[in-house]
């Protein structure tokens, strides 16, 4: 499938034919619809009905699963199987496309919604010690790179404990093609297996970089700030802190996975950000 304006790669080379007997046999021809990083999709014949099948086994099918029960999506579930030597979600297919550029506007107001429902309940606190051990792993791997402007707009917050704040289910992808929208205009939020309970502004950055950011540096500042839940000085500081943080874990992610993308990536994304470091608060 052609990734228009893609802000996310897809695995290299590909596409052995895979035959699937014990799920065609339950669901009928299942057709090759999309593939992700960590799936290829097929849909039935009646295209009714989605079979999400995993590149690893690790369970992600039933991990996916619970998090769409769990962020109130469990109607969508059918199931979750293990068949034909592949690990399986079953659902109910969403009649629409991945955002994009073109969509985004009009996907804002009910994205806002689904989002802020979202992250209204609150369980436990945020694991500061897993996004100092995070920072650490950045900070050595990219230590060639001239990003001290993107690591004190984390590490000073963290240093003061602005990070230690309560967490809410957050879905922790939300990249365009994770977000689908209907003709009539309806959303809805996919692939759900990195769910978990963290800050929502953690979210809400990841929604910025991965979505927002198909508009201009502009209007994707704007749209960004929307989402907020307030604009008061803690909150717009902890907001910059996560959208410095999400960079470096998207700048780090290309030097691990697809080096020869990272300076690309990294001339992209890197005016992105500092557009909307420059205009919060530090
Ligand atoms: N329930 C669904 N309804 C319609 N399309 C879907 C559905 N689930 C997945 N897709 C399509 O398949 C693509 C890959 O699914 P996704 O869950 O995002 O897997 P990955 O983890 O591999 O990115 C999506 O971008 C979307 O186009
Ligand atoms: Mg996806």
């Amino acid at each position: 499938m052609p990734q228009e304006q893609g802000l996310r790669p897809l695995p290299h080379g590909e596409a052995p034919d895979y035959r699937f007997p014990e799920l065609e046999a339950r669901f009928g021809p299942l057709l090759p619809m999309d593939q992700g990083m960590q799936s290829r999709v097929y849909t039935t014949a009646d295209g009714e009905t989605v079979v999400k099948v995993y590149r690893n086994q690790r369970g992600e099918h039933q991990q996916e699963a619970g998090n769409l029960r769990r962020a109130g999506l469990g109607d969508w579930v059918l199931d979750a199987v293990q068949a034909d030597g592949v690990e399986a979600l079953i659902m109910r297919r969403f009649r629409g496309h991945p955002l994009r550029r073109s969509d985004v506007s009009r996907a804002l107001p009910r994205l806002r919604e689904i989002l802020s429902t979202l992250h209204h309940a609150q369980q436990g606190r945020v694991n500061v010690a897993k996004v100092e051990e995070r920072l650490r792993r950045f900070r050595s791997a990219l230590a060639a790179y001239p990003l001290e402007d993107l690591f004190a707009a984390v590490e000073i917050p963290l240093a003061e404990g602005l990070l230690d704040q309560p967490a809410s289910f957050c879905h922790l992808d939300l990249w365009h093609d994770n977000i689908l929208i209907s003709p009539a205009g309806d959303v809805m939020v996919i692939d759900w297996t990195k769910a978990a309970w963290d800050d929502p502004l953690r979210d809400l950055a990841l929604l910025k970089t991965g979505t927002l950011d198909l508009l201009s540096a502009d209007q994707s500042f704007a749209a960004a700030l929307s989402f907020l839940p307030d604009q008061a000085h803690a909150t717009l500081r902890r907001y910059r802190a996560y959208l410095a943080m999400t960079t470096l874990h998207d700048l780090y992610w290309f030097l691990m996975n697809e080096p020869y993308e990272f300076e690309g990536e990294r001339d992209r994304k890197l005016p992105r950000t500092r557009h909307a470091l420059a205009r919060l608060p530090a």
